[in-house]
């Protein structure tokens, strides 16, 4: 597999007055084509930072110190791949939402609740789309069934065909002026809400011709995620990153917009990101996962391989305190406390904690190292 996205030791801080906090420390990841991938760890540990880091769009007061985000768009030539920190933040608009989307945790703060939902689904398309919409409107107005006159027609196809080379131009914002013009820039519009009718329906979500023209405080929760999910691939994006997108529904709900993630995998999305805290979660839905520990990655394996036979000593003790049906006695909790990022342990920031822990632990910070077939872990000892 080849691959689309690679962190190289992002390092990102947030400024704050008591100090600055130390969120990511060298995150280093790499996702692939057509894969889903896993990050898992405890609430604080960084999982969030990561994939705005991978965005670019880190809150005040935090910066991406240092480190490289790696785009490979084509699948057949690393060779095109972009550095994403070293793009405009013009680049970085056009990209989001575009090629990389983000779904979070609460649908109620990504919807607009005195929008329709398909006109905020067709607003993604407006903004991203142009080109693609002009494309039809043009279609429509080369067909022999075009009743417009004339004169008109030419005036409007012209319009038009700029537009699809350059949708920011002149001429389409002069029409939107123009009253008997402005009908015309609809179009565009329409054409939109076409589109977000079909992808509503992609989506599994019944009579999407009537629930276009609901509002946001009409869903039900679930609901409302599906559409924040309509929204997010209105433009067929190559990476979708999930951001605890499941951990506010329903059990029942949560595996059915898990269900639909996998199933979008499959046939829409080339990759997926999904953070959560629920081990179980990514059991069922991922083929890669990555631990993060305290902003770091201490260990990336196939999935299987990362439940059958953890080797780092965190990602152990993470799965011994998740309950098992077969399992007798108490669970097993980590002792002591995930560290304070403003003043995190020097070396290996798990090793306070570590019960295998020696000299160099507490000096030098482990660097992710092979250590099975696809199988990496971030560890001085490795106990077997
Ligand atoms: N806006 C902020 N200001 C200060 N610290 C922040 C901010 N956002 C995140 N952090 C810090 O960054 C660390 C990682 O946070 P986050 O990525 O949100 O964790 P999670 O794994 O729960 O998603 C935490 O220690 C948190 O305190
Ligand atoms: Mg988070």
């Amino acid at each position: 597999m080849s691959k689309l996205i690679e962190l190289v030791d992002i390092v990102t801080n947030f400024y704050t007055y008591e100090g600055s906090v130390k969120a990511l420390n060298r995150v280093s990841l790499t996702i692939e084509h057509g894969s889903s991938f896993g990050l898992v760890g405890e609430s604080g540990c960084g999982k969030s930072v990561t994939a705005r880091s991978m965005m670019r769009i880190v809150q005040e007061p935090g910066r991406i110190e240092s480190g490289n985000v790696l785009l490979y768009l084509d699948e057949h030539d690393e060779k095109k791949m972009i550095d994403l920190m070293q793009q405009s933040e013009a680049y970085m608009v056009d990209l989001r939402g575009n090629k990389i989307s983000m779904i979070f945790q609460e649908p109620n703060a990504a919807l607009n609740p005195i929008m329709s939902v398909g006109e905020q689904v067709a607003e993604s398309f407006l903004f991203h789309q142009k080109q693609e919409l002009c494309k039809k409107v043009l279609d429509d107005l080369n067909s022999p069934n075009c009743k417009t006159i004339y004169p008109l027609k030419k005036l409007l196809q012209s319009v038009y065909r700029a537009a699809e080379k350059n949708p920011d131009s002149f001429g389409l914002k002069l029409m939107s002026k123009i009253p008997v013009l402005k009908w015309w820039r609809r179009r565009m519009k329409r054409e939109a809400l076409k589109h977000s009718v079909e992808i509503i329906a992609k989506l599994g979500i019944p009579n999407p011709d009537e629930v276009v023209k609901l509002y946001p405080h009409n869903l039900s929760g679930g609901m409302k995620q599906r559409i924040v999910i309509a929204i997010a691939l209105a433009c067929n994006p190559v990476l979708l990153i999930a951001d605890e997108a499941t951990s506010n529904l329903d059990v029942t709900i949560q595996a059915q917009i898990l269900e639909l993630l996998r199933e979008l995998k499959q046939k829409e999305i080339s990759s997926v990101l999904l953070i959560t805290h629920d081990l179980g979660v990514v059991a069922e839905t991922c083929d890669r996962v990555g631990v993060m520990y305290a902003g770091n990655l201490c260990e990336v394996a196939d999935v299987k391989d990362l439940f059958s036979h953890p080797r780092h000593p965190y990602t152990r003790a993470l799965l011994g305190s998740v309950p098992k049906l077969s399992q007798e006695g108490e669970l097993q909790s980590i002792e002591g406390n995930v560290p304070n990022l403003v003043t995190p342990p020097p070396g290996c920031r798990f090793h306070p904690r570590c019960p295998y822990r020696k000299g160099i632990c507490s000096v030098e910070l482990p660097e992710l190292r092979k250590v099975g077939k696809n199988h990496q872990a971030a560890c001085h000892v490795l106990p077997e």
